[in-house]
């Protein structure tokens, strides 16, 4: 695995691949990496010649009040897992090499953003749209791998691809998660042990919404009061939003029809954590 921290060093690789006819897939992540991020590095090595994965904390998509300071890291680690997964470049540049001045020019999304995590994280996904598309340009990549995790930014990234004709293909990769079904996330390490025992209810919760439009129920008023109960009973964290949507648009829905979202948001002591479930599941 070659470690990269410069773009000009990425550029220069990049070219090579191109030159050699080589397909190349791409995994954009903040590290501390875990089985999520891996997960999406080996569907990539399946399916392309080189596998190019960075590692970047962007500032840009941090709020003031937010954890950009304190985000985990460890780059050792990272590089071993890294290769392990099969990637062959890991492009882990500094804030000084992707922005070296104030950027002249910035993303702004102006859909599928009024909601979830948009509403609260203002700014966040026009930050995640600016490093995305450098990201996507330095690397060339044919195919781009994100998670379901984080299905509002699977929806944005989409959006972006879509409206601003990138030549690339958005895959998307199911949630991984524990055995205990809470889903993988770097900030799962901040969770004090009695808040990690609770935190498999968020999943429950949602997994309760699934299970009750199976039954038949089609109120989303209903629905969500269920899980808002479930989520304040069970997970011990203060519930942001529980929300059920159209997807990938993001839009209100009073009856379930159609592909729709149940995703949900709770505040731990030092932690927000997300999870959502895309029904009907495929
Ligand atoms: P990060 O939170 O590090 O996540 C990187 C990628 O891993 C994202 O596509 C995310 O959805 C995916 N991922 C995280 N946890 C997952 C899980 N449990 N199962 C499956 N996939 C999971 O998302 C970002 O970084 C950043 O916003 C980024 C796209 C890199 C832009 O800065």
């Amino acid at each position: 695995m070659n470690i990269i921290r410069t773009v000009a060093d990425l550029k220069k690789e990049v070219r090579y691949f191109q030159l050699d006819n080589q397909s190349i897939g791409f995994v954009p992540t903040m590290g501390f990496l875990h089985e999520g991020h891996l997960t999406l590095a080996r569907e990539a090595r399946k399916e392309n010649d080189v596998v190019i994965m960075s590692i970047f904390v962007n500032p840009l998509q941090f709020g003031p009040n937010e954890d950009f300071e304190r985000y985990p890291r460890d780059e050792e680690r990272d590089m071993a897992l890294a290769k392990e997964a099969g990637v062959d470049i890991l492009f882990l540049p500094s804030v000084e090499e992707m922005y070296p001045d104030e950027p002249s020019v910035t993303l702004t999304v102006h859909k599928r953003t009024n909601a979830l995590c948009g509403l609260s994280r203002v700014g966040h996904f026009d930050g995640v749209a600016t490093v995305v598309m450098k990201l996507f340009h330095l690397t060339e990549a044919d195919r781009a791998y994100f998670g379901k995790k984080d299905a509002q930014q699977l929806a944005v990234i989409h959006g972006l691809v879509d409206s601003l004709n990138v030549p690339i293909e958005i895959v998307g990769v199911d949630t991984v998660r524990e055995p205990d079904g809470l889903a993988k996330s770097s900030r799962n390490v901040y969770l004090l042990p009695e808040e990690r025992e609770k935190a498999p209810a968020i999943y429950k919760a949602l997994q309760l919404v699934a299970a009750s439009i199976e039954a038949g129920e089609t109120n989303t008023g209903h629905l969500k009061q269920q899980a808002r109960s479930m989520l304040e009973e069970q997970t011990g964290a203060e519930v942001d939003y529980v929300e059920i949507l159209s997807y990938p648009e993001l839009t209100a829905v009073d009856s379930i029809s159609g592909t729709i979202i149940a995703a949900a948001a709770v505040k731990y002591k030092n932690a927000r954590l997300i999870d959502n479930v895309i029904l009907p599941m495929k």
